[in-house]
């Protein structure tokens, strides 16, 4: 979290949780440390989804599915996600998870590495969610703006990793200078690209969003 405390504290306040078993998932994972959305960036991805309405949504980075069946309230008629994970436990409680809800329809599962996976995906879509491994945002970028519709909206999780990316390399431990690198160099590709207009955020980790204006 980037924010002060009192910030943080006021906003978890009055920003209401989900309800249902959307809910549930939801506190399940914040109690037991799985690395879903924050409520802040639910609140924010739910801003952006009501007012673009996507027809077509890619996930990468779908975990126990909770971001995705958020997102599914937001489709239009017929509209479909599609989303990526590579990790068995996550799959596994993703599949229960969506079969509760009885989101079989209107989300669909590609098991295995993204960075496989994307090369070989050639369907548009108006709304891409990158929330995978930090380090391979990179890599993941050019399939991204690819995949995405002119007019579609790339918006990416985690891009400030609680501020080490805004910290001097020197001032980072050894261990996360690959990843404060990559981190780096993603962000100055996506706020210097003449195709998009960017937007970095505060909120949570540090939201990116993308709104692709021309074709690439
Ligand atoms: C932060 S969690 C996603 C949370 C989810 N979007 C939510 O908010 O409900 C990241 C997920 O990305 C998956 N992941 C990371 N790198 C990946 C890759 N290269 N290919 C496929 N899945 C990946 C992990 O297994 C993990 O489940």
């Amino acid at each position: 979290m980037l924010t002060e405390n009192y910030l943080q504290d006021y906003l978890k306040e009055i920003l209401p949780m989900c309800g249902g078993i959307l809910g549930d998932i939801q506190k399940e994972s914040y109690k037991d440390n799985v690395p879903i959305i924050p409520n802040d960036v639910v609140r924010l991805l739910s801003f952006i989804l009501s007012v673009k309405r996507p027809e077509r949504i890619l996930e990468i980075g779908a975990a126990v599915g909770f971001s995705s069946a958020l997102m599914s309230k937001y489709l239009v008629y017929g509209g479909k996600i599609t989303t990526i994970d590579r990790f068995d436990i996550m799959i596994r409680h993703f599949k229960e998870n969506v079969r509760k809800m009885s989101l079989e329809d209107k989300i669909e599962l590609i098991e295995g590495d993204a960075c496989d996976i994307l090369p070989k995906l050639n369907d548009k879509f108006d709304v891409i969610f990158l929330d995978a491994a930090k380090g391979q945002y990179i890599q993941m970028l050019p399939h991204c703006l690819r995949l995405l519709e002119t007019g579609g909206i790339l918006i990416v999780d985690d891009v400030l990793q609680e501020g080490r990316i805004a910290k001097k390399r020197e001032d980072v431990p050894r261990r996360q200078r690959t990843i404060h690198t990559r981190m780096r160099n993603f962000l100055w590709e996506i706020t210097h690209n003449d195709a998009l207009e960017t937007a970095v955020l505060t909120i949570g980790d540090g939201v990116a969003l993308c709104h692709k204006i021309k074709d690439i």
